[in-house]
């Protein structure tokens, strides 16, 4: 399937690396509304022996019908439009998170897909990684008897310490939410199933930011999105989540990224933002108490990011439904902006979406990678 990338910063190398390396993509195309960051992209390709793409316009790689699947890797708030532009061209799409950041938009861009028989995917990708693939199968198995409840934690010191221009993360489209939050939501949704009800609490602990990535050190930032929330999720099959995310926590922690509890015992998760990582499982019936690692069987465990995009490749291929699905993001934004809405009125907010459960993930996805 040919590819083309639209928006090649800073998450653009990983991208690059796995299409190169899936033997599934062909990168054709590179645009940025940064020309010199899609030579660079195009560059890097050719470099690595991974194609022989041209750096172009959007509308140019839109209107090229050897393009078959364009990877919307650009800033949140473009990313609505740019999905709507692809499908409307007759493109299948892989968006980095969030989809978009509305529920309107996202049903929009999901009835264009069907209308137009094309897929939309959209990461996080990570839980096709091998330690959340095990946990799926041990719970799924009833290695702690019915699962009942489970902890989220998603948190930290925020983008404005690392990323050249973390601007975006502090406006509609980011905060820890949408950023660092949807893996959590998405680790835990694709394990246990649809959230039905939610209830929140969000803050802004710092009005004002300070970039301390070396380009930008000092530059001031205006926060305008939460950037401390905290809720509870109650899930479909009647587990319920407390979920924290943050960019505010300044001191670092000692809690895990998630554990999900159970009628015979706990799994303590992997890091949700990645695709290695050992679940841990303990039983209340193992005289030893310290748990044991769980066996990883399938699943991706390097550095992966963009296996979606090749997981919808494999999809079209094999003629079975795509893991990261855009049904699945929708899902996700629901969870996330309703978690908002609740902050806001003081209010549980229901959920209307209820996606199906990804399918596992095989060994591998593709022979050879
Ligand atoms: N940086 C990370 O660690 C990271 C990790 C995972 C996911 N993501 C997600 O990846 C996406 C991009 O993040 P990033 O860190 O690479 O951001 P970035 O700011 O480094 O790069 C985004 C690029 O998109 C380009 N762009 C913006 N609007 C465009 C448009 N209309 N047309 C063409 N190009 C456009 C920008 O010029 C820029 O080069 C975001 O959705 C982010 O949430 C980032």
């Amino acid at each position: 399937m040919n590819v083309g990338i639209v928006g090649c910063g800073m998450i653009r190398a990983p991208y690059l690396r796995t299409c190169g390396r899936s033997g599934l993509l062909n990168l054709v195309a590179c645009s940025d509304l940064l020309e010199e960051r899609a030579l660079g992209a195009c560059r890097e390709v050719q470099d690595n022996g991974w194609g022989n793409p041209k750096a172009c316009s959007y509308e140019e790689m839109l209107q090229d019908d050897g393009v078959d699947m364009v990877i919307n890797i650009t800033n949140p708030t473009a990313h609505y439009r740019l999905n709507k532009m692809a499908l409307e061209a007759g493109k299948h799409v892989y968006c980095e998170k969030p989809l978009c950041v509305t529920i309107e938009e996202a049903n929009e861009l999901l009835q264009i897909a069907e209308k137009n028989g094309k897929l939309l995917c959209c990461a996080p990708d990570t839980f096709l990684g091998a330690g959340h693939q095990a946990t799926r199968a041990a719970i799924d198995s009833g290695d702690i008897g019915e699962p009942t409840a489970a902890v989220l934690f998603f948190a930290g010191g925020g983008p404005d310490g690392y990323h050249e221009y973390p601007d975006f993360f502090f406006q509609p489209g980011a905060g820890p939410m949408l950023d660092i939050g949807v893996y959590s939501l998405t680790q835990l949704i694709t394990i246990l199933g649809p959230v039905e009800d939610v209830a929140g609490h969000s803050k802004i602990t710092f009005p004002e930011r300070t970039v301390l990535s070396s380009k930008r050190f000092g530059q001031k930032i205006k926060v305008e999105v939460p950037t401390h929330v905290s809720a509870s999720l109650l899930f479909k099959n009647g587990v319920i989540g407390t979920f924290v995310t943050s960019f505010d926590i300044k001191g670092g922690h000692n809690l895990p990224h998630a554990e999900i509890y159970g009628t015979e015992g706990t799994i303590s998760l992997p890091d949700p933002n990645q695709f290695n990582g050992k679940p841990r499982l303990f039983r209340a019936d193992d005289p030893e108490k310290g748990g044991r690692e769980l066996k990883l069987s399938c699943g991706y465990s390097g550095k992966n990011r963009g296996i979606g995009a090749v997981d919808l490749a494999a999809s079209l291929k094999n003629g079975r439904r795509p893991r990261a699905s855009g049904e699945l993001a929708a899902h996700v934004l629901e969870v996330a902006l309703s978690i908002y809405e609740s902050a806001d009125t003081g209010r549980h907010v229901r959920i209307q979406s209820s996606p199906q459960r990804p399918e596992p993930m095989p060994e591998r996805l593709v022979e050879d990678f």
